[in-house]
């Protein structure tokens, strides 16, 4: 039984947590620590009375802590991975794996002077039955040559006043992984156009349009909108030379009521991906390996951040990622 310490435990730390206790097989919450104490005892309380560590580098160099899930804010995430990487854990780390290119390069060249790959990066996307699905059909040949991938990624609502940059380093970075991960190949051009903004952003350049070019000539397009009132939607359609494949809201029901007939949406992301979030935690505690690693990370975050010099320069950007380093070869 892997025994699993969580630092944050917020509302995606306790989401794991609770996943990890309640549907997660050979793992158990062994101990979290969070800024806020009574966050992290309510935490540990509702994980069947996990440990509550008084400090971060304590829970990650315990003996009792088999391995730690980094579910704190973003600009924390550097200092926890490479402590765990120096203790030599195994780490589940929630995107970004760190908000700037150079800390994310720090975690890469130590993950490399180890000798081996610690770190898992939460890009759980990888992990819907959804998006799976659409990769094993580009995979069989379905629809020929991928040509270019549509994608929707809405929010109800955000607090007012979101940095520019948050549209993309919060919420594109994960159509930015996912783009990698279907298409598989390096993003190597970003432009990043700003349509008239929604009056509900408080001032917010929302929603916005990435236009991402890869390797062998495909586009992406990302329509971010973190203010679309209606409702949390991700959807995305694959278009081939022979036919497309389309991402819906996976809900299998239809409701049919005052005049109108749909499907009911989720409020925020929670529901929406709980099948992959479960199916990630699994995939990291069994040691399978299937989810995103420390180069995937840093390779979101340097797009990310030439997504934002191309929004504030209105021009299109190379993207040129250094090399591969060899362990994640
Ligand atoms: P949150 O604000 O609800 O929770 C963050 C927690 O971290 C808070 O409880 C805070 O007290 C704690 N914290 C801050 N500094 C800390 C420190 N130095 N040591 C220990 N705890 C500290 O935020 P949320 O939404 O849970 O996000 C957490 C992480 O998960 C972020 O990195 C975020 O980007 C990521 N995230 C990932 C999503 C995904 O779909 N994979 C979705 C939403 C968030």
């Amino acid at each position: 039984m892997k025994r699993v310490g969580i630092i944050g435990t917020g509302i995606m730390g306790a989401d794991h947590a609770r996943l990890l206790t309640e549907a997660v097989s050979g793992a158990v919450v062994g101990g979290v620590f969070d800024l806020d104490a009574d966050r992290a005892a309510g935490v540990a309380a509702a994980s069947g009375g996990a440990r509550v560590f008084e400090d971060p580098h304590e829970l990650i160099n315990d003996a009792e802590i088999d391995a730690v899930l980094i579910a704190s804010s973003d600009a924390t995430h550097e200092e926890f991975a490479l402590a765990c990487i120096e203790a030599g854990k195994p780490v589940l780390c929630e995107k970004p794996l760190a908000p700037t290119v150079e800390g994310c390069a720090r975690i890469l060249e130590a993950e490399d002077r180890f000798g081996a790959r610690l770190i898992t990066v939460g890009f759980m996307r990888r992990f819907d039955p959804g998006y799976n699905d659409l990769k094993r059909r580009l995979g069989e040949g379905a629809i020929g040559v991928p040509l270019m991938l549509h994608n929707v990624h809405r929010n109800p609502a955000n607090a007012p006043g979101q940095p520019d940059a948050g549209l993309i380093t919060n919420s594109a970075v994960h159509e930015l992984d996912i783009t990698r991960w279907i298409l598989d190949e390096e993003i190597v051009e970003v432009a990043v156009h700003a349509p008239r903004k929604t009056s509900h952003g408080g001032g917010t350049q929302d929603p916005q349009l990435l236009i991402l070019r890869t390797e062998s000539g495909a586009i992406s397009d990302v329509e971010v909108f973190v203010n679309a009132r209606y409702g949390y939607e991700v959807r995305c359609e694959l278009v081939g030379e022979l036919g497309t494949v389309t991402l819906d809201s996976p809900r299998p029901t239809t409701l049919r009521r005052g005049g109108v007939t749909g499907r009911e949406l989720p409020g925020d992301w929670r529901p929406r991906f709980a099948e992959a979030y479960r199916l990630e935690l699994q995939d990291w505690v069994d040691g399978a390996g299937g989810g995103a690693s420390a180069w995937d990370g840093f390779a979101a975050t340097f797009v990310a951040r030439a997504c934002v010099a191309a929004l504030a320069s209105g021009e299109r950007h190379e993207v040129s990622l250094p090399p591969v380093p060899k362990i994640y070869r």
